[in-house]
């Protein structure tokens, strides 16, 4: 199919069936009353961000898969540690390795001065999502709005709501069942490590501990396990690797690196521990617009993921102020 078919099915097909399907909170056109504008600021913004650096693309679509994954979309991955609690941002997982926050800010600063008291942290997270996978190659969708912000964002909370890099099929599966996606959703959105950067540490034991042996998985191709040792040194694993051998173009190279032994994480690699994840990785191959369509509803989904302690709204994403309204 050709890209324009593939980009016309989405829209109308997921508007009609999410219309019907989703318990009707979030709509397409939540702001076009309120701030009719809100799509075309918050989408200039991130061209002109991914301009000055790409790789920030990557930083910005993974900020919203932070949020959502805990507490549900409602904004608390932005949330700055108070005297009393440590915030989701510098929990381990999160802490040196998600980056953008300041971009946000800048939006959202924008946003308030033209539609003050309006949009919300979380939609602003789902809509940059979109704008930067575009922005780097993906099909657009359709973003759904009307999320309702959280007051809290609690660190201890991230170890048992986002997936650790070391999962198995099985883990992972289960960790995205969690928040009511399934198996297809995580497959379909592992594909997020289509761009960006991982520091070689999340990597480090594949390379040079496998098992505690002090040997390289075996079932990493060998010519590229030994480049990537040469990028990746064992004594440190603070450097950076594209997370997929084209990571500045969001595309299906992802999964045909998988395929051919060339995955990075254990995470990556399980998908090819299960008939489903080989399956679909094959599809995504020889149909690369299957992804990128594939891509788009399954982060719509992830995008529904409701809000466990939905509160208002923030004039700034990083703090509740003591008196909001
Ligand atoms: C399936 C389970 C997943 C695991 C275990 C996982 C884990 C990780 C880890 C460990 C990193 C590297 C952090 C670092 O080295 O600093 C990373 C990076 C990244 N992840 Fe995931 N992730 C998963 C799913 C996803 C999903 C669903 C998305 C988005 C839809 C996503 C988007 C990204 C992006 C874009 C980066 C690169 C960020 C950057 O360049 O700043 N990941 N992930
Ligand atoms: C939130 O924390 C960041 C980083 O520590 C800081 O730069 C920013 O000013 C804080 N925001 C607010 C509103 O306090
Ligand atoms: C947090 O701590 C700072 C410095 O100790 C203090 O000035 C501030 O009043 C505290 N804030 C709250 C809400 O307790
Ligand atoms: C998070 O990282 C910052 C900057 O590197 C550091 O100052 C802070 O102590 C870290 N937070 C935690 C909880 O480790
Ligand atoms: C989260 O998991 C990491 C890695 O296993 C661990 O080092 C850290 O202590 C855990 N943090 C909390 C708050 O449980
Ligand atoms: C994944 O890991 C869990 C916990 O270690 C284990 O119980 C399970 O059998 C593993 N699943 C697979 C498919 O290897
Ligand atoms: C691990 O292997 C390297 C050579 O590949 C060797 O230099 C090193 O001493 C080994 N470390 C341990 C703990 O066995
Ligand atoms: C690709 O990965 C490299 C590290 O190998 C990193 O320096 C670069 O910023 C990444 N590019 C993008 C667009 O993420």
């Amino acid at each position: 199919m050709a890209t324009s078919c593939y980009q016309w099915f989405l829209w109308t097909a997921t508007i009609l069936l999410i219309a019907v399907v989703s318990q009707g909170q979030l709509t397409t056109d939540f702001y076009d009353s309120t701030c009719p504008q809100a799509a075309t600021i918050v989408k200039q913004k991130v061209d002109e961000i991914v301009d000055a650096d790409k790789g920030m693309a990557a930083g910005l679509m993974r900020l919203h898969f932070h949020d959502c994954f805990v507490r549900g979309c409602d904004g608390s991955v932005l949330l700055n540690s108070t005297n009393t609690t440590l915030a989701e941002k510098e929990a381990l997982i999160n802490n040196g390795s998600l980056r953008g926050f300041e971009h946000i800010d800048d939006i959202k600063m924008d946003l308030e001065c033209s539609c003050p008291g309006v949009v919300s942290c979380a939609d602003i997270l789902a809509m940059v999502a979109r704008d930067a996978t575009v922005k780097l190659g993906g099909l657009s969708w359709p973003v759904f709005l009307g999320r309702i912000d959280g007051a809290s964002s609690v660190a201890d909370e991230v170890n048992s709501s986002l997936p650790f890099r070391t999962y198995n099929f099985s883990q992972l599966v289960a960790t995205f069942a969690k928040v009511g996606l399934d198996t297809k959703d995580m497959i379909v959105l592992s594909g997020g490590h289509s761009i960006g950067q991982l520091h070689c540490g999340a990597f480090f034991e594949r390379l040079w501990d496998f098992q505690g042996q002090n040997i390289t998985d075996p079932s990493m191709d060998p010519e590229f396990a030994e480049s990537l040792k040469a990028q990746c040194p064992r004594d440190n694993p603070l450097l950076f690797k594209g997370a997929d051998s084209t990571n500045a173009t969001f595309d299906a190279v992802y999964y045909s690196d998988l395929l051919t032994h060339k995955g990075l994480m254990d995470s990556d690699v399980a998908l090819m521990s299960d008939p489903l994840g080989v399956e679909y990785a094959i599809k995504a191959v020889q149909d690369p617009y299957y992804f990128l369509f594939e891509f788009g509803m399954a982060m719509i989904n992830m995008g529904n993921i409701p809000a466990s302690d939905p509160y208002g709204w923030r004039k700034n994403c990083a703090v509740i102020e003591p008196c909001n309204n």
